[in-house]
């Protein structure tokens, strides 16, 4: 190879792995799998290797430096990083848009860029001459850290920039956050290696950026987006803040795609509106939204007022943490046992609802917070998740608090807790003899996606338990009126309403009946496989632990947890008292290949489904003979993938596996039923 093919060769595989790691972080959409990309990566660096003169700052192989630092060095902002002034409500945007039409004279409508206010690290990029030159933390605004190692290891970042046309110097403004699934897999890894968990993106992300070693930054799941420019010299910028970001866009740098721009303050409250009911779904934090007026001129004519510009503003959201006071712990006894610490709570609005209760987990986790009733904590809800208690204010620990142990015995019905090695859960060895655990299996019985009996809510089912009337799902069938109107609260009618549902519920089907037994792991798409599988419930009940793992969805732990389901002679005389009473469900006939046109096919579901519940469409897919499986193998006819779809859509572009959306899903359903 001559020189000029070597120097072109390289050239060329800079160019590509740039282009695929744009369309990987910073576009979500990879275009090849990550084998090519780690070939194209593997030739580079032996190129590299071999011709070190050759090696420059802005290759590929270059993002990861390999010596840690000593320390940062301080960095000064050339214009200031500023920070935002905070609106709570409707009327404080009002007034907002109010205050700048009269400063500005004018009465039309202003036009305001909307963008999300990313809950992250504020950072800024230096380019020079397209160069990634320097990264620096905001710090307090005029003085910052030299974090440049670092910010060099983000996928999202650019060591350079794309395309032509921009400012000899640029000074690019934006958040690094890190967005929840990555914060999750981090904690869950920390945990599992007894180091010590993030209480929140945020913190992972800040701490993360201060990481003197950039190997370690190189771990973190991080992403950048740019919300705005600093510094500019050599070079002319659009005369609108939208039009700037998506020129920016254009250079390479990732930009948030909920940003919009609107006209007039209502349609600014309208945005928040829509994009707090979407909060939840975004997949990574956010705190409010920011509004920006978009003219340049007009931001200019505006300026600023100490450390924030009056050109902007900031709409929080609801806080997703709040400090309040824990004020016991209590233990609560589940459907299998399993005994979970729950922390009361002096009510608290956080996330948008009053939160009373948050789950502790289990007792590793009371261990690792050292929480004590009496204890001020940070309350965390983020997304749809239940409440945490993610920290505990130990400053501000009464005195004489108690350490918290896990009883020893059963709190409901005295029997001996005792832990499994290797498992994090403490359980009660009652059994069915446990109050707790009867009124939880009943209570799964009764539900909606089990026998369905409407009426028999969870109050009553506890009541009934404790007033002895009954004690297993099969007592249900032998309650009579008298017992029944003699109980408080429940008047003649709805005791009738009651008998009637109960009566109804005796027809029901296999899948539902198996599922309402409520053996440990066998959910509802299990249920519905082994009914499909074995037709009938004797085959189910004796059916071998070697038989068990022949079916779809069920592996070697639920398979063991059926077969000891069906050897405990209790559950057996429950099910043969559910019988007499007439239990029933029609035939299932031994699947017909005809009638099922997905029959050998392997489905996997990924992403945000719209129009159809994921269960729903596991359970439709199911039913047309399909298997749904969790994750993409080579074995994978089809991926459903709907937005937000992350790893499952990459794998299954390498794999060349077929990838439908919901629209088609919901096609091919239709078409088959
Ligand atoms: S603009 C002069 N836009 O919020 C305007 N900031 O409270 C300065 N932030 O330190 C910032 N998302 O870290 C802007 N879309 C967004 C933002 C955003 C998050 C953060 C930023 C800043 C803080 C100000």
């Amino acid at each position: 190879m001559t020189d000029i093919e070597l120097r072109t060769e390289i050239e060329q595989l800079r160019s590509a792995l740039n282009n695929y790691n744009y369309q990987y972080y910073v576009l979500d959409n990879p275009s090849v799998p990550d084998s090519e990309y780690d070939r194209l990566f593997q030739r580079l660096s032996i190129f590299e290797q071999k011709n070190p003169a050759l090696i420059c700052s802005d290759s590929p192989t270059q993002r990861v430096g390999a010596k840690p630092l000593d320390g940062f060095t301080q960095v000064k902002h050339e214009m200031s990083m500023l920070s935002l002034d905070n609106a709570f409500r409707d009327e404080d945007l009002a007034v907002f848009d109010k205050r700048l039409r009269a400063r500005l004279d004018d009465d039309s409508v202003i036009k305001y860029a909307c963008e999300p206010k990313l809950d992250g690290a504020a950072v800024s990029l230096l380019y020079q001459d397209g160069l990634l030159v320097r990264g620096a933390t905001r710090g307090d605004g005029s003085t910052g850290e030299d974090i440049t190692s670092n910010v060099r290891t983000i996928g999202s970042i650019p060591l350079k920039l794309i395309g032509t046309g921009y400012p000899s110097t640029l000074e690019v403004r934006g958040e690094i956050y890190m967005p929840l699934k990555g914060f999750d897999l981090l904690n869950e890894a920390a945990l599992a290696s007894g180091e010590k968990p993030f209480v929140n993106p945020r913190n992972a992300a800040a701490g993360s950026l201060r990481q003197l070693d950039p190997q370690l930054t190189a771990k973190r799941p991080l992403e950048f987006c740019c919300y705005s420019v600093g510094l500019v010299k050599g070079g002319e910028l659009p005369t609108s803040h939208s039009q700037i970001l998506e020129l920016l866009a254009q250079w390479g740098l990732k930009i948030n795609s909920e940003s919009k721009p609107v006209i007039g303050i209502d349609a600014c409250i309208e945005y928040y509106e829509q994009l707090l009911k979407r909060r939840n779904t975004l997949g990574y934090d956010i705190d409010g939204i920011v509004y920006k007026v978009d003219d340049i001129e007009l931001q200019q004519e505006l300026g600023f007022v100490s450390r924030a510009p009056r050109w902007a503003i900031a709409r929080k959201f609801p806080a997703q943490e709040e400090m309040t006071v824990l004020e016991a712990i209590e233990f609560q006894v589940g459907r299998t046992g399993a005994i979970t610490p729950v922390a009361r709570l002096k009510p608290v609005f956080v996330g948008g609802v009053t939160v009373s209760n948050a789950t502790l987990h289990n007792f590793d986790e009371i261990q690792r917070l050292d929480v004590r009733a009496g204890d001020t904590v940070i309350v965390r809800r983020a997304g749809d998740v239940i409440p945490q208690v993610s920290q505990v204010i130990i400053d501000k620990r009464p005195d004489n608090t108690k350490l918290v142990l896990m009883p020893t015995c059963c709190p409901v019905c005295g029997s001996p807790a005792s832990r499994v090695q290797g498992e994090a859960v403490t359980r009660c060895e009652g059994g069915l003899f446990c109050q707790a655990q009867q009124s939880e299996a009943i209570k799964h019985y009764a539900s909606r996606k089990a026998m369905d009996i409407d009426g028999l809510g969870d109050k009553l089912v506890e009541q009934l338990v404790k007033e002895k009337l009954i004690a297993s799902v099969a007592d249900l069938y032998s309650l009579d009126k008298q017992q029944l109107v003699q109980l408080e609260r429940l008047g003649e009618k709805s005791v009738d309403k009651l008998l009637a549902a109960i009566e109804k519920s005796k027809l029901t089907t296999l899948s539902r009946f198996i599922y309402a037994l409520g053996a440990r792991e066998v959910g509802e798409a299990t249920a519905r496989s082994l009914a499909n599988h074995f037709c009938e419930l004797p085959g189910i009940m004796q059916a071998s632990f070697e038989s068990l793992i022949e079916v779809d969805d069920v592996g070697p732990i639920v398979a063991q947890h059926i077969v000891n389901f069906f050897s405990t002679e209790h559950n057996v005389e429950v099910i043969e008292k559910l019988l007499a009473a007439d239990v029933q469900w029609p035939l299932i006939a031994k699947p017909d290949a005809s009638q099922l046109p997905l029959l050998g096919q392997i489905f996997v579901v990924t992403g945000k489904l719209e129009r159809i519940s994921r269960n729903d469409a596991k359970l439709q897919l199911q039913t047309l003979g399909a298997k749904v499986a969790g994750s993409v193998s080579a074995k994978t006819t089809t991926l459903v993938a709907g937005p937000g779809a992350g790893s499952k859509l990459v794998r299954a572009q390498e794999l060349g596996v077929n990838t439908i959306d919901e629209d088609q899903l919901l096609a091919l359903l239709e078409a088959d039923q």
